[in-house]
């Protein structure tokens, strides 16, 4: 064994109780870390001949990219929709690299990968309220979900015209209708070869409205003359965390074909909060859900999640089996995730996830959910009473969307305040207007991070 391997392993314990104080180290400080950095790394790294062992490369580390860790999993940093870390996530997240298992179901070795994540969906769907038709598993995040979500949805579309897209091809143009898509949901579109620019775009709600308008919806899908579509659907848009009307997309269900995907990446977790629950209304009618682990649940990255109907599940199998390996035997016979996914090799994803939700259960999750609705609304009332801010939508959730009374500075004046390293929030556009977001998803954030931040901007 090389001698540096050797090394480090007769002083495992010295290693892990370094790396153990880097971790409260920083987190201890977590609230005041900066949530910006123009640290430099001076040159890039040469590959070492022999290496110096792992306290050296802690020490190169901490030297070198340390200063550019901004304090993402802090609580003043409202960009993106990017949740914290629990207590008990983190723990899970450690042991997933300490037992290094890999997540397929094979005889004999590895089941215990497999029981841990089908227990982790079970606990997420009575979380959110979900009945337990739905097979779930972990992905790298809400773009992998969408894109498992969406690649079962075009095999049933195939499915549907007596063809089979995944062995031939996709040969016909499968319409796809939404109205505020997710980004990374047209990028699925992209990879499945279904084509990006094929989305039939349905028009919004009128007002400051991104759900779409169900009378178009219904007028769209008659225009197609019973043609199966895919419809792709928002809990959460991300803007203004705009909700679609569930209630009426499940009774078109009942009278057209088509594939019904919601991406629920953040806004699902509104199920959690009984006053807000009524936003998710009749979602369990829709053929597959995406979420995600790492903003609202609070689990480090990566960490998404796809449901799809189990009565899918041969869909999902023809999609993303791998058909040239007998030796894994008959991917219905056999349950076994790499047939269900696009990853074959995966780490114990949803250790994480389980360890959070065993640990604060329900009403932990409740109250994460209940406290960062809470701050947004509070934000969201000080911009709008805020004689330079415009708020541009009410704030349904947990996002506000604003700009500067003279728009043309909103930007400008974001950057700055970016700039103070006391808060993060991200530019976007809004209805073509130049607009800023603060989306609230991290248990870590507090009423006095509000008015900090408030203080900052005056
Ligand atoms: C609604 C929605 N869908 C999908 C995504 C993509 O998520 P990920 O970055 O986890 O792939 C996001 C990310 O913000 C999102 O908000």
């Amino acid at each position: 064994m090389h001698k540096s391997i050797e090394n480090d392993l007769d002083q495992l314990e010295t290693l892990l109780t370094a790396v153990q104080a880097k971790a409260m180290d920083y987190l201890s400080t977590l609230a005041e870390r900066p949530t910006s950095s123009n640290h430099q790394v001076s040159n890039m790294g040469e590959l070492p001949e022999e290496g110096s062992g792992t306290l050296h490369a802690l020490d190169l580390f901490s030297e070198r990219f340390e200063p550019l860790m901004v304090a993402s999993s802090g609580p003043r940093f409202w960009g993106f929709v990017t949740g914290g870390t629990t207590p008990a996530a983190i723990a899970g997240d450690w042991l997933t690299s300490i037992y290094d298992q890999n997540t397929q179901t094979t005889k004999g070795h590895g089941d215990v990968s497999a029981i841990i994540e089908k227990e982790t969906i079970h606990l997420l769907l009575a979380l959110l309220q979900l009945p337990k038709d739905y097979l779930g598993g972990f992905v790298s995040g809400a773009t992998m979900s969408n894109f498992t979500c969406l690649a079962t949805a075009r095999q049933w579309i195939g499915h549907q015209l007596g063809k089979d897209f995944a062995k031939d091809g996709v040969s016909e143009t499968v319409p796809i209708l939404s109205a505020t898509p997710h980004s990374s949901s047209v990028k699925s579109l992209a990879m499945l070869g279904l084509g990006s620019k094929n989305i039939i775009s349905i028009h919004t709600k009128s007002g400051d409205r991104e759900a779409m308008d169900i009378d178009h919806l219904e007028s769209t899908i008659e225009s197609l003359d019973g043609k199966p579509f895919i419809l792709i659907s928002s809990a959460g848009t991300v803007n203004t965390v705009d909700f679609d009307d569930f209630s009426a997309i499940a009774k078109l269900k009942e009278r057209h074909p088509f594939w019904w995907h919601i991406d629920a990446a953040f806004g699902g977790f509104a199920a959690c909060s009984p006053a807000h629950e009524h936003l998710l209304t009749d979602w369990e009618n829709a053929d597959s859900i995406t979420l995600d682990g790492h903003k609202w649940l609070n689990v480090p990255y990566e960490s998404g999640i796809f449901l799809i109907k189990e009565k899918h599940q041969l869909l999902q199998v023809s999609s993303f089996q791998n058909s040239n390996a007998p030796y894994l035997g008959d991917p219905m016979a056999n349950f076994n995730y790499l047939n269900l996914l696009p990853e074959n090799s995966r780490r114990l994803k949803a250790l994480p996830a389980w360890f959070t939700l065993t640990s604060y259960g329900r009403k932990g999750y409740q109250e994460i959910v209940e406290n960062c609705i809470s701050l947004a609304k509070q934000f969201g009332q000080a911009i709008e009473e805020n004689v330079h801010c415009e708020l541009l939508a009410p704030v349904r959730l947990n996002t506000v969307c604003f700009c500067l009374k003279n728009e043309a500075e909103s930007i400008s004046f974001l950057d700055k305040l970016n700039a103070t390293g006391k808060v993060f929030m991200t530019p976007t556009v809004y209805k073509e207007r130049k607009a800023i977001r603060a989306a609230f998803v991290n248990f870590r954030t507090t009423k006095e991070d509000i008015s900090a931040v408030l203080k900052l901007m005056n």
